[in-house]
């Protein structure tokens, strides 16, 4: 979306559609204060009223509820009910009016990150053969969107539209059905990241590289199928003095669960088991294009989980790339795997910190639902800053804890480890608890997407993928240089 910044009445907006908020109990601005129509307008929060005044032709007031209510994430919701707005007119440029709120650039970028993200469709399916009507879907998409706020916003404005369009590539590999985002795609989409920037180079090992160098985890859930996996390194080279920070990705390209195979009801959704991936990819281009001082290792491992004659059974024991050996007591429990082999491959090409992004556990679900990720860590100054980076961006997590009575519990009965841990309660510390093995004394994150990834039904994210975590890492690689 082309976005762009200038000082300026709502009468020269020169917009389809013209968004001016209104506070609760306050007043419209002078300039369509008394225009008609206005007095039916309301500024409780959410309250949307589209009126046609002349002169803009069409001005839509967007209630923003109670001047010392408003933030960061009501703007969000806010611009994205305007960008459906939008689409309800069949707008193809939208102007908004930057209301009167104390840290206007979290304003611009708010208004930016929510329209772009609002106005998000995952078409690519959808009526291509000649004939087809699709009478539910605009045919005009909004393309651009000035903000009428004063010229200085103009780097807020466009931060956020690099990091949104960028969650919005990510949502675009998530959507896509495992038939069209195999471990292939996801490297051709990494090579694409290195390609546009002078500064990310790439590296990708395919099986035979996986398998020589010893990676057991990723080797082991790639062989129950005929599609080849792959080992995703970009290094991004921005200087600056900071750690080098490490980004791994879970990237099951579809999870049937292995031979422990899950039942059918909720099996499509598992072409979302790479939403880890997508995040650190496209959260790893976003940090590149906008030139972050910082130095950036991001590892994705990724594969499909198949069963098959050839897959890893119950049981098996398997040798990770750090030398500890691990019992596949659940073929389901495969994410853990192969971001063992990643966190510590990561750490090895030279990450200081490290955080992985990986939907790990239905019991995340469960425990926080769609509101927050979970965030578990062997170190509290990573965890705060995580948890900060989440508060401003909105993309939430909390902190799980870590104990030894949970590490007890993934111990193997012939090896090191067990990938199951002794009992079901915890799901999702006990399985932090065994990535803890891959990290040695490396600050680690780990952050649990289960229930974020899709289907969080925000008004700016809607049903489907959402793209969370590259917002998050953004914001968090953003808060390490300044
Ligand atoms: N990809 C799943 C986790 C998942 C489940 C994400 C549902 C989103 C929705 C993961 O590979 C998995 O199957 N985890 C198992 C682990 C268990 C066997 C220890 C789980 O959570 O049930
Ligand atoms: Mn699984
Ligand atoms: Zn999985």
């Amino acid at each position: 979306m082309k976005i762009d910044v200038r000082q300026g009445s709502l009468q020269d907006a020169d917009a389809a559609l013209v968004a001016v908020g209104l506070y609760e109990g306050e007043a419209l601005p002078e300039e369509v204060a008394d225009a008609p129509g206005v007095g039916d307008a309301k500024g409780s929060f959410r309250t949307m009223t589209r009126i046609y005044p002349g002169d803009p032709e069409r001005l839509l007031v967007v209630g923003l509820g109670a001047r010392d209510k408003l933030d960061a994430e009501k703007l969000r919701v806010l611009a994205a009910l305007v960008a459906a707005e939008a689409a309800k007119v069949e707008a193809a440029s939208l102007a908004w009016a930057l209301p009167a709120y104390e840290d206007e650039a979290a304003a611009a970028e708010a208004i930016v990150t929510g329209t772009i993200l609002g106005a998000y469709r995952y078409d690519r399916f959808k009526g291509k053969s000649d004939g087809e009507d699709e009478e539910d879907e605009p045919k005009v998409r909004l393309g651009s969107l000035s903000l009428l706020a004063p010229a200085e916003l103009a780097g807020a404005a466009e931060t956020a539209r690099v990091y949104s369009e960028a969650a919005n590539r990510a949502r675009d590999l998530q959507e896509a059905p495992a038939n069209f985002a195999k471990p292939e795609d996801l490297a051709a989409r990494a090579e694409e990241i290195a390609a546009g920037n002078d500064n990310v180079t790439v590296e990708i090992l395919d099986g035979d590289a996986i398998r020589a160098k010893g990676m057991g985890g990723l080797a082991a859930v790639s062989q129950g199928g005929p599609v080849d996996p792959r080992l995703i390194v970009l290094r991004y080279a921005g200087g600056g003095d900071s750690p080098t920070l490490g980004f791994v990705g879970k990237g099951v390209t579809f999870d049937t669960g292995g031979i422990v195979l899950k039942p059918g009801a909720g099996m499509p959704d598992m072409k979302f088991d790479m939403s880890g991936a997508s995040a650190v990819l496209e959260a790893t281009a976003a940090i590149a294009e906008l030139g972050l001082p910082i130095d950036l290792i991001t590892v994705v491992p990724s594969t499909e989980n198949m069963p098959s004659g050839t897959a890893v059974k119950p049981g098996d024991v398997i040798t990770q790339y750090n030398g500890k050996t691990v019992e596949v007591n659940n073929t389901d429990a495969e994410g853990r795997l192969i971001l063992a082999d990643a966190l510590a491959y990561a750490i090895e090409l030279g990450a200081e910190r490290v955080i992985d992004m990986a939907t790990l556990t239905g019991a995340v679900v469960i425990a926080l639902g769609s509101t927050y990720a979970a965030v578990v860590s062997n170190d509290d100054e990573l965890a705060g800053e995580i948890g900060a980076a989440g508060e401003e961006s909105g993309e939430l997590v909390w902190r799980l804890p870590l104990h030894d009575e949970y590490r007890d519990l993934m111990k193997g009965t012939v090896a090191d480890l067990s990938n199951l841990a002794k009992k079901r309660e915890a799901g999702t510390i006990t399985a932090s608890a065994f990535l803890e093995h891959f990290v040695a004394d490396t600050p680690w994150a780990h952050i649990d997407i289960a229930g974020t990834a899709w289907d969080v039904n925000r008004a700016y994210t809607g049903k489907g993928g959402s793209g969370y975590g590259v917002r998050l890492l953004v914001q968090l690689a953003r808060d390490l240089v300044d």
